[in-house]
């Protein structure tokens, strides 16, 4: 019986000197002849593996030849120590046993266009820059998660099947439910606020669906929201919170994915100086801003991608716009009491032209003040008054926000488009894979 041990090319570095094997795929190969350099990866990483002609049988030099592009396999060889390789290691290897062989894989060396490759998503996930994209991602989620966890807020998870809409009534995705509509969820926040009144401190994590008309590189149709929603938090406290939360997950992208950041070649130096305070500008003063800086802007109006890239590109760290009007904004944000015609609101927007990826505001307490807004924004009281009971049996202030996973991970990762920062995008034209 072999006693050869079985392990990845993760933790192969614990095995310098022993033969071990490991299950794999065929990412590349090179040959001279008398030595083949394959290039192997197993989703933990990619590893180069030597078999030299006059050191190993001739059946395994064979199968070696016979290896194309994402063959899959297992190899066993001798684990050595290697400088001058990116992971520290190689194998040397001593047999090769072969899984399947892959004929005509479709994504080759060469240069491939989106549209190709999109549709090839679920194997173009298999390449290193975007191996690296995940596992980025997976770790921002992980940070996330610890970050609440260790701040005393409970995971809650509100519904994906909703009866009536968050953030207004322009892009809901409708179906039917048995008799009744009903919509794919735009926010889980009108929950979330329910939730904080009964565990205090409080975060969900979940898809989010936006029927929106528009292809940008900032926007997807099926997108992940962290809504965190606490009680007794005002405006201030709120961006408080999510100043340390943003520099928690950059740093611990940092820290845990340092090779991930080298091959997505991203310049770290600007995301090393992420921590907390950020800088705050005000939408009166954001306004001035670009007025004095060529842009035609009136109070009142909404900023577009260039507003927010020209304001972002004046600090090094991402900044709140607080204090938006009014009139801009959804139905549920408190107002300032000195000036009510701004809201206690604001948008974080990431450095370097990565836009909005936070928008949060503390919330209306007041019943008679939620009432006035539902009959303005002609909001069916029998379809919220569950809602509305929040502010009738123990209101109290609160706040809360959310962040877009999908444009976080495009800055952290440097990337110039959202498609390429979940599994599976779901984009105006684009339901397949
Ligand atoms: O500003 P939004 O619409 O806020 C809300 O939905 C609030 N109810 C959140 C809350 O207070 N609990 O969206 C929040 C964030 C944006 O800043 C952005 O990062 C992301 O969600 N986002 C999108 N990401 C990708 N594609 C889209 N179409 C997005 N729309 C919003």
């Amino acid at each position: 019986m072999s006693t050869v041990v079985k392990t990845t090319i993760g933790e192969a570095k614990h095995h310098f000197g022993e033969t071990v094997t490991i299950g794999c795929w065929l990412h590349g190969k090179r040959s001279s002849g008398k030595i083949q350099f394959l290039q192997v990866r197993d989703g933990t990483g990619f590893m180069q593996a030597v078999a030299v002609k006059n050191e190993v049988s001739e059946t395994v030099w064979e199968a070696a030849s016979r290896l194309t592009q994402e063959s899959s396999l297992y190899i066993t060889g001798v684990i050595r120590e290697d400088t001058r390789s990116k992971i520290g290691y190689e194998m040397t290897v001593e047999n090769v046993e072969i899984i399947q062989i892959s004929t005509d894989y479709p994504i080759t060396p060469k240069e491939h266009g989106v549209d190709f490759l999109m549709d090839h998503r679920h194997l173009w996930i298999r390449s290193p820059r975007q191996r690296a994209i995940l596992v980025i991602r997976a770790q921002i989620i992980r940070a996330v998660q610890q970050f609440f966890d260790e701040r005393g807020f409970h995971l809650v998870d509100p519904p994906i099947l909703t009866p009536s809409s968050c953030e207004g009534t322009t892009n809901l995705f409708h179906t039917k439910y048995f008799d009744e509509d009903a919509f794919l969820t735009q926010s889980g926040q009108l929950y979330m606020e329910a939730a904080a009144m009964a565990l205090g401190r409080v975060y969900s994590f979940g898809p989010t669906f936006r029927a929106e008309k528009s292809k940008t590189r900032r926007h997807l149709i099926e997108f992940w929201m962290i809504e965190p929603e606490m009680a007794f938090v005002d405006h201030e406290e709120n961006l408080q919170v999510q100043e340390q939360f943003v520099a928690h997950i950059v740093q611990s992208v940092l820290e845990n994915c340092k090779k991930e950041l080298e091959t997505l070649e991203r310049d770290t130096s600007k995301l090393e100086q992420v921590k907390a305070p950020f800088p705050r500008i005000s939408y009166d003063d954001a306004v001035k801003f670009l007025n004095d800086n060529g842009f035609e802007f009136e109070w009142g109006e909404d900023f577009g991608a260039p507003h927010e890239t020209a304001i972002a590109q004046s600090y090094d760290k991402p900044v709140f716009i607080t204090k938006y009007p009014t009139s801009l904004k959804a139905f549920y944000m408190k107002p300032d009491p000195e000036r009510p015609d701004v809201v206690l609101c604001a948008d974080l927007i990431a450095p370097e032209g990565y836009g909005e990826i936070i928008g949060g505001s503390q919330r209306i307490d007041d019943p008679a003040l939620m009432e006035q807004r539902f009959q303005e924004h002609e909001l069916s009281k029998e379809a919220y008054q569950w809602y509305l009971d929040l502010r009738k049996y123990g209101s109290v202030p609160h706040s809360g926000f959310g962040l877009g996973l999908e444009r976080t991970v495009a800055w952290i990762c440097g990337l110039d488009h959202v498609r390429e920062t979940i599994p599976f995008p779901r984009l105006l034209y684009r339901l397949y894979p």
